[in-house]
């Protein structure tokens, strides 16, 4: 508690950062991470292995964008400094860990960004922006990382119109998801993305009380691995309730995307 209040109060981050919940939602997560340290272990190490084996063979490596960057849990920080001559890491929130984390290499920085094109709408300032990764499209970016980000994209902005009782544009949730995908496929350099897809809650029976479609209907080629990311033990949301994700992860987006869904 007293040191989610210490990130609170001292992590940089502006007015909009904090009142659309975005530094909370930050600190929440990082306390959820080091809680669940062990649980997690699994997919924060297949992420990472399937980030370098995506950029293994690329021919070049100028700069990589590594999106959602958040805690570097999921970002084999190290080996991308080593291989590439610039790192960027995005994300609408750098806490503390990550910020500290930069500093051991004089390649690599720190971005932020809103990726889910809302904030600017949200704040009262313009239309929503259907392109987000526009920013991105630079001959020198040889490789992306979309990572484990996509779902949490909606997550605040439709909590904006619920928490003050308006109700949600139709298809908003789904619209956001789709504009992530098809700035990444715009991309010219290769891209990789890891994303978790659907929520399943289950009692101590093992029988599934809900399934939650995290991606709302956008429907994602068959991925290159899938594995099980046990995000919540039983006691964590409820006695009775466990809650695992199903994690989907292309090692290159671009091929991906032909196959069927
Ligand atoms: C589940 S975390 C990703 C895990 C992260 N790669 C790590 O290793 O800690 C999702 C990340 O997406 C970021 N995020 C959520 N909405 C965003 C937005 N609109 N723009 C940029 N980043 C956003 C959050 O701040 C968070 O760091």
């Amino acid at each position: 508690m007293l040191i989610e209040f210490f990130h609170y109060l001292t992590t940089p981050a502006s007015l909009t950062q904090r009142r659309l919940g975005y530094l909370r939602e930050s600190v929440l997560l990082m306390s959820r991470s080091r809680r669940r340290h062990a649980a997690w272990a699994a997919h924060l190490d297949a992420s990472r292995s399937i980030i370098r084996q995506a950029s293994a063979d690329l021919v070049r490596r100028r700069t990589t964008v590594i999106l959602g960057s958040g805690l570097l849990d999921d970002v084999p920080l190290p080996y991308l400094a080593e291989c590439f001559e610039k790192v960027i890491l995005v994300d609408m929130i750098h806490l503390w860990p990550a910020r500290l984390a930069v500093r051991r290499y004089t390649n690599v920085t720190l971005q932020v960004a809103d990726l889910s094109g809302c904030v600017d709408w949200l704040r009262g300032e313009g239309e929503r922006c259907t392109d987000p990764l526009a920013f991105l499209d630079r001959e020198e970016i040889d490789f992306v990382v979309s990572a484990n980000l996509l779902s949490q994209l909606p997550i605040l902005p439709l909590d904006w119109f619920e928490s003050r009782g308006r109700s949600i544009p139709d298809g908003l949730g789904r619209s956001i998801v789709m504009n992530h995908l098809e700035g990444l496929t715009r991309l010219r350099g290769r891209v990789c993305l890891l994303t978790d897809v659907e929520q399943v809650t289950e009692d101590r029976k093992g029988r599934v009380v809900e399934r939650f479609d995290l991606l709302h209907e956008s429907a994602l080629p068959a991925p290159d691995r899938s594995w099980i990311w046990d995000i919540a033990p039983f006691g964590e949301i409820g006695r009775g309730n466990r809650q695992h994700h199903r994690v989907h992860a292309y090692a290159d987006w671009h091929m991906a995307m032909h196959r069927p869904t």
